[in-house]
């Protein structure tokens, strides 16, 4: 299949981009902050973000561009290249492909009630909903978990999953250059003059109720701004910290490996690495971090953000922000800009979550974009149902801990190490200087080669003991739902297992054909 490409520079800075600014950065990010204290959070984000985000930035944006001019565009075949020594490296590249599918099951889906609230702000269809409880209600009504006078059945949410879907399906069907650049080109700037409106109605806001001055915006920003350095002692906002880094740069999955395969051997990736993260974390801080907290905290209060962001994570976006923008005078209005906003943050990202998959069969199978999309098509739609209809039994959270965290820590780890010491730190260097427009600081070569690994290794060690020996041994999961969650792992095990096989498979072909 003739090699694809992106037709500008900018163009896939704008993909990179597109994928980084998400929900994470809207509904995530909020959340992660307000659970961690707010400006205990910051430092050690910050610290995250120049010791392991920038680094896999690099780090995928060199091994992807490197890999594609093999004629790879996922991991197995990039990894290959990097260590063609080893016969089972290839075998780990597999989470590259399998990762990012797992996220798109349940993203996709999150995503597609997003385009329904968007239709149900600018037609006032939770109009009604005056209190928390009743919002709740709404959501937990369109959701499916119950039934109520909102919603008598899970069927308005379907139809907005399948246009979602389809919408997905067709992007990735117009390929590289005219699906996903075009998309992302027009989507981010929408993106960004929406997210603008909104800060400068928050910042309007002021202070809301006279009776209690101390509920408002500045405090709202004091809240994310105002660091709080006794929290650096404290293990468990660190990890939330370099959490939220990877999910938010999409990085540690395989995605931008993908995008940077299709670059040219003399296109920049230092600086176009650093300008895509850059401009997510614009998208993060300054966007993501002043619509939610400052008008939520304006209207409830420092112990209510605190509340509702424990309360569940979907909480403070569509429940707290549109009981807050309903307040205002063209709230409608205002709360489409908000759902629309994160439907576009959304469809970039989810976008990029599948294009592995179709590169996959596209590269290492010959397969037409026809043929590799409808596989896709079919493959994904079959396993996003339990994530729709068994949502309340815990399988999205279970979706989420092995696509959204426990891969994307440990794919981060193996692609550090094999840039680092198994390609080795002068290649490292020089591949990612090729055709640079600017000089990476030298600092970062004992840091990529040094601390991103150690960090990485920790992170994994730590959560190891604390976290993902309860969660393997489903300590935390309620006894209704342990049949529900047995059964998911199941299902995720087979998946790999399969993509595993049709990496040998196609390794087989390749023997076969080359002798
Ligand atoms: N970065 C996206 C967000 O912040 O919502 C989520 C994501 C997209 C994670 C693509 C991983 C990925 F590969």
């Amino acid at each position: 299949m003739a090699q694809q490409r992106w037709g500008s520079k900018l163009g896939i800075i704008l993909a990179v981009a597109g994928s980084a600014i998400g929900l994470g950065n809207f509904l995530r990010f909020p959340v992660q902050a307000a659970r961690n204290g707010g400006g205990a959070f910051m430092i050690p984000y910050f610290a995250a973000l120049l010791l392991l985000g920038l680094p896999l930035m690099w780090i995928e944006w060199t091994i992807g561009r490197f890999g594609g001019g093999f004629g790879h565009s996922t991991a197995p075949g990039m990894f290959h290249t990097l260590w063609n020594k080893n016969r089972f490296i290839k075998y780990f590249g597999v989470i590259g492909i399998f990762g990012p599918m797992v996220i798109f099951i349940y993203y996709t889906y999150i995503e597609s009630w997003l385009l329904g609230y968007s239709f149900f702000a600018l037609f006032g269809k939770y109009n009604a909903c005056t209190t928390d409880q009743s919002m709740a209600a709404f959501l937990q009504g369109y959701q499916g978990l119950v039934k109520n006078e909102f919603f008598s059945s899970i069927a308005p949410s379907y139809f907005f999953f399948l246009v979602t879907f389809s919408l997905n399906v067709l992007i990735i069907y117009f390929g590289i250059n005219r699906g996903i650049e075009t998309v992302c080109k027009y989507g981010l700037p929408i993106l960004f003059v929406f997210g603008a409106v909104l800060v400068v109605r928050v910042f309007m806001l002021g202070t809301p109720d006279p009776a209690r001055p101390e509920n408002n915006i500045i405090n709202g920003l004091g809240f994310l701004w105002n660091p709080d350095w006794s929290a650096l002692k404290s293990a468990k906002v660190w990890l939330a910290a370099a959490g939220q880094i990877f999910f938010t740069l999409s990085c540690g999955i395989g995605v931008i490996l993908t995008y940077a395969s299709y670059l040219t051997k003399e296109d920049d990736v230092a600086l176009s690495g650093l300008t895509a993260a850059v401009t997510n974390e614009f998208a993060e801080v300054i966007l993501g971090g002043s619509i939610i907290i400052p008008a939520a905290f304006a209207f409830f209060g420092s112990a209510g953000v605190e509340k509702f962001a424990a309360a569940g994570a979907f909480n403070l976006g569509f429940v707290t922000m549109p009981l807050v923008l309903q307040k205002l005078a063209f709230g409608g209005i205002f709360g489409f800009l908000w759902f629309m906003l994160l439907f576009i943050a959304g469809i970039t990202s989810s976008i990029s979550l599948a294009q592995p998959a179709i590169a996959f069969m596209e590269d290492e199978f010959n397969f037409s974009k026809k043929k590799a999309c409808t596989y896709f098509a079919v493959i994904v739609f079959v396993l996003c149902q339990p994530a729709i209809f068994l949502l309340g039994k815990g399988v999205v959270d279970e979706l989420d801990f092995w696509g959204g965290t426990f891969c994307l820590v440990l794919f981060a780890t193996i692609e550090t190490i094999l840039f680092g010491w198994v390609f080795g730190m002068d290649n490292a260097w020089t591949q990612l200087h090729h055709g640079s427009d600017i000089t990476i600081p030298r600092i970062y070569r004992f840091i990529i080669k040094y601390i991103t690994p150690a960090f990485l290794l920790f992170i994994l060690g730590f959560w190891f003991v604390q976290e993902w020996v309860p969660f393997i041994l489903l300590k935390n999961v309620p006894a209704g739902n342990v049949s529900y969650i047995v059964a998911t792992r199941l299902m995720l095990v087979g998946f790999f297992a399969v993509l595993v096989f049709f990496v040998w498979k196609a390794w087989k072909n390749k023997k076969i054909r080359s002798s």
